[in-house]
């Protein structure tokens, strides 16, 4: 499915005439982690070996395919969530949020010991960073799972770029399998062989920290250095207060200027958002940029509150 600015056939209407309809339901599957996050709300980083209370502490379910699965429910959108979960207590704690939020998890893979992974999290008011040191003994969702899905009955699947020899197993599966459905992935962290997952996807979303720690300050540099090895893919970058840019199919660039908030509050999951929003827009039939502007809009306004509620 390539995605370009001009406005697509709504890749689910079998019917092969254009639909336009921007509020349609489009059932998406996000694959990847679901985390407990432990949030310390502090007024100032830590120094190192210092002892400091937090002003405040917040627990929740956190991860990004779960985070973006959460936003791309309020949407209305008919979600399911594929990933490990854990018979114990935060287990629990993270299925009741999820089912809360209308995120279908029969897909998921139960384990019934070990640990849900664990993300500990300082949330600096004065910046807004927030630094996460992520705990996970647990194994990774399994490719055997994931032939369990009934892939056709989905518009669009989302992979978070994790466990590469098993991600590009199961992408290479759903393409036998679906056919003319939207395949993104979120390329974040620097894993051994992940750029491996490039040329698989549809729709390449690279947050812009991931861009600048590979060297580059030009996310068209970028794009460029990129565009061989993901010769079909729609790319996506996001760019901090610059906004995000996008390269389509066609190599048309788009850019659109990020939606601050009056005050940055909360970053934890901006980028989870902010490819909720995105695969949101591309499947309601907006263009490239109607989506890179729309996507900035919801991460903008993520920033300026705690937490993913009534972010749409
Ligand atoms: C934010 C987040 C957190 C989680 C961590 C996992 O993007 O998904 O909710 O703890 O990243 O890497």
């Amino acid at each position: 499915m390539s995605i370009t600015n001009t406005r697509y056939v709504n890749h689910y209407n079998t019917s092969g005439s254009i639909d336009n309809n921007r509020n349609a339901v489009s059932k998406i599957l996000t694959v990847g982690i679901a985390t407990l996050d432990i949030i310390n709300i502090v007024d100032r980083y830590p120094r190192e070996d210092e002892k400091m209370r937090a002003m405040d502490q917040r627990v929740s379910r956190g991860g990004n395919a779960a985070n973006t699965a959460c936003v791309l429910s309020q949407y209305g959108h008919d979600i399911d969530f594929a990933g490990v979960i854990v018979d114990e207590p935060d287990g629990h704690r993270i299925e009741q949020d999820m089912l809360g939020n209308q995120i279908g998890l029969s897909f998921c893979q139960r384990v019934d010991c070990g640990k849900m992974p664990t993300s500990y999290i300082t949330l600096n008011t004065d910046n807004a960073s927030r630094t996460i040191v992520n705990y996970r003994d647990l194994p990774e969702y399994s490719v055997e799972s994931f032939k369990q899905i009934p892939l056709q009955e989905f518009d669009w699947i989302h992979f978070e770029g994790r466990n590469i020899e098993h991600t590009i197993k199961m992408i290479r599966h759903a393409r036998k399998h679906i056919n003319n459905k939207v395949i993104s992935v979120e390329i974040e962290k620097d894993r051994p062989g992940i750029d491996a997952l490039m040329p698989l996807a549809d729709v390449l979303m690279i947050p812009g920290a991931q861009v600048r720690r590979r060297g580059f300050t030009d996310p068209y540099l970028y794009f460029d250095h990129i565009r061989p090895q993901a010769p079909t893919a729609t790319l996506i970058t996001t760019w901090g207060a610059e906004g995000a840019f996008g390269r389509d199919t066609n190599n048309m660039d788009y850019h659109c200027p990020a939606v601050p908030p009056d005050k940055v509050i909360d970053t934890i999951g901006a980028g989870d958002t902010f490819n909720a929003a995105l695969i949101n827009a591309f499947s309601s039939g907006l263009t490239l940029e109607e989506s890179l502007s729309h996507a900035c809009e919801i991460a903008g306004k993520k920033v300026g509150q705690l937490g993913f509620d009534n972010l749409v």
